[in-house]
């Protein structure tokens, strides 16, 4: 049997995942690592866990599945997009890389809007200066430290660190590119503008690769650690969300993914690059070759819930342990008892900042409303509303862009919450698909590594053929006029706090 390998090097962990050449899921591994935040606001992971965890995900997947590396024909990388892996000279990792979720750049971000012009960056690199972008982090090591920046000779995402460890081939794969600001993203090449106007050396970008075009092989030396045959064909994969969007089937024009992770994400995809005058929605190069995705950021979606759950649901987690349930199902049967609009609380998800609509890492999380007669089961329905109503932001983005699209597919683990999956489906009045493959951005990258050595013509039919939508969840009729309105509240509450948030952070010292 011949198998396809993906490896997501996620922010939490490498997961590793076998998918056979007729599509079917065989064994996955999941190895978890560690975030630092040496300062508030800072988020940063050493390179070296990523390939500790890369190596173990993958020596697990092929011991779980009993197969021995020559059954696997070719491996897909996807990951964490922005990130930032420092190289020096002699391609050894010069200080943590700064990650996609890290909010030290705000000075950078600026500094960008002067030098190269916002209209002239929006043109390019078709997005805006944002924290998580990659450049604003390679001005920061120039501003911040000088050492570090006068050693620094290749700059690399973190999946494309690890293919060149895999296969000694340091290259940089286009999806993932157009998340450093650096590419011209709509002719697919590195831009010699912006570089110029940053005063950057080009010669720290690596040649780029398409998603699934063969990168590299496994050299000897890594196939006696990680299991895998040497000479095994490495395609370029793809950023997560590319990925993601390739593994859940959105491959073609009016298809949109909702991915509820840590972070949330609406992406449609576009066979034509769109524009919007400003804001914060991104455009990238999608990993169907000459085509393109949109997409908002909900910085803290399920990040939210978890928060909810960390700190309110002590006792559900008791009684989940003693009944073998989830404490999110018990906290999801409180808020399902409480009726749409959670009784007047609305909640803000800016726990970490937010990237749409706002761009904002000052802002904070809110309830707005709070009364004496408020509920768990209020609290837990407001955070739900109140992250739904964010993809609603990045709705209104993508429509005004021109996207016409009448459903999403929803993946990732807040997918699994009925109650969730409505609740956005009538916030979005639009109808909301679940699909047979939850795999994520890992099953995407199996599929690119598949495209790359011709076991699948291309990315989307191999999507088209193993994805398959399961059920549709439409919008709740009663729920739809409640949340229009509520929607409408939430809205006027960000512009009233925006100073206050600038205060906060004074106070704070950020
Ligand atoms: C996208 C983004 C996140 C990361 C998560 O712009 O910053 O979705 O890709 O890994």
């Amino acid at each position: 049997m011949a198998y396809l390998l993906g490896l997501d090097v996620g922010t939490s962990g490498v997961k590793a995942l076998l998918v056979t050449e007729d599509g079917h899921l065989a064994s996955s591994c999941l190895e978890e690592y560690g975030l630092a935040s040496p300062k508030p606001g800072w988020s940063e992971q050493d390179p070296a866990d990523l390939w500790a965890g890369a190596i173990a995900a993958i020596g697990g997947v092929l011991a779980k599945e009993g197969i021995t590396g020559r059954e696997i024909k070719a491996v897909g990388l996807s990951g964490q997009m922005h990130s930032s892996v420092f190289l020096d000279a002699d391609r050894k990792v010069i200080r943590p890389a700064i990650l996609w979720n890290d909010t030290r750049t705000a000075a950078q971000c600026r500094e960008m809007e002067e030098r190269v012009g916002s209209e002239q960056l929006r043109q390019i690199a078709c997005n805006p200066a944002l924290d998580g972008f990659t450049a604003p982090k390679v001005l920061w090591l120039r501003s911040n430290e000088p050492e570090n920046y006068a050693r620094l000779r290749h700059l690399v995402l973190p999946k494309d660190y690890i293919r060149y460890l895999l296969t000694g081939e340091l290259k940089m794969e286009i999806s993932d590119a157009a998340g450093t600001l650096l590419l011209d993203v709509r002719q697919g090449h590195w831009s010699q503008e912006i570089c110029e106007a940053l005063d950057l050396d080009m010669s720290i970008l690596p040649p780029l690769v398409q998603s699934s075009e063969v990168a590299g092989f496994i050299t000897d030396e890594i196939a006696a650690k990680t299991g895998l045959a040497p000479g095994t064909p490495v395609v370029g994969g793809g950023a997560d969300n590319a990925c993601g969007a390739v593994g859940s089937g959105v491959v073609k024009a009016g298809r949109a993914m909702i991915s509820l992770g840590t972070s949330g994400v609406m992406l449609a995809h576009l066979e034509q690059p769109s524009l919007l005058e400003r804001g914060t929605i991104h455009m990238f190069n999608s990993a169907v070759p000459q085509e393109f995705y949109m997409m908002g950021v909900v910085l803290s979606a399920g990040l939210s819930y978890r928060w909810v759950r960390d700190t309110f649901g002590g006792p559900e987690a008791l009684v989940a342990k003693a009944s073998n349930s989830d404490p999110y199902t018990l906290l999801g049967d409180q808020a399902q008892q409480v009726p749409p609009g959670a009784n007047g609380l609305v909640f803000l998800p800016y726990l970490t900042g937010e990237r749409t609509p706002h761009g904002d890492a000052d802002a904070r999380g809110v309830f707005f409303g709070l009364n004496p007669g408020h509920t768990k089961g209020d609290v837990v329905r407001s955070v739900l509303e109140g992250t739904a109503f964010a993809f609603r932001d990045s709705l209104t983005l993508l429509r005004a862009a021109g996207w016409q699209g009448a459903s999403a597919r929803i993946i990732g683990g807040g997918a699994k919450s009925p109650l969730w999956r409505s609740i956005i489906a009538s916030t979005l009045n639009m109808a909301v698909e679940t699909i047979n493959v939850d795999e994520g951005p890992a099953f995407g990258a199996a599929l690119l590594a598949g495209v790359g050595v011709g076991s699948f013509s291309t990315a989307a039919e191999a999507a088209d053929t193993f994805v398959k939508i399961t059920g549709t969840v439409e919008p709740d009729r009663d729920w739809v006029p409640i949340y229009e309105e509520y929607y409408g509240l939430y809205q006027d509450l960000y512009p009233a706090l925006k100073p206050s948030y600038s205060r906060l952070a004074q106070i704070l010292g950020r």
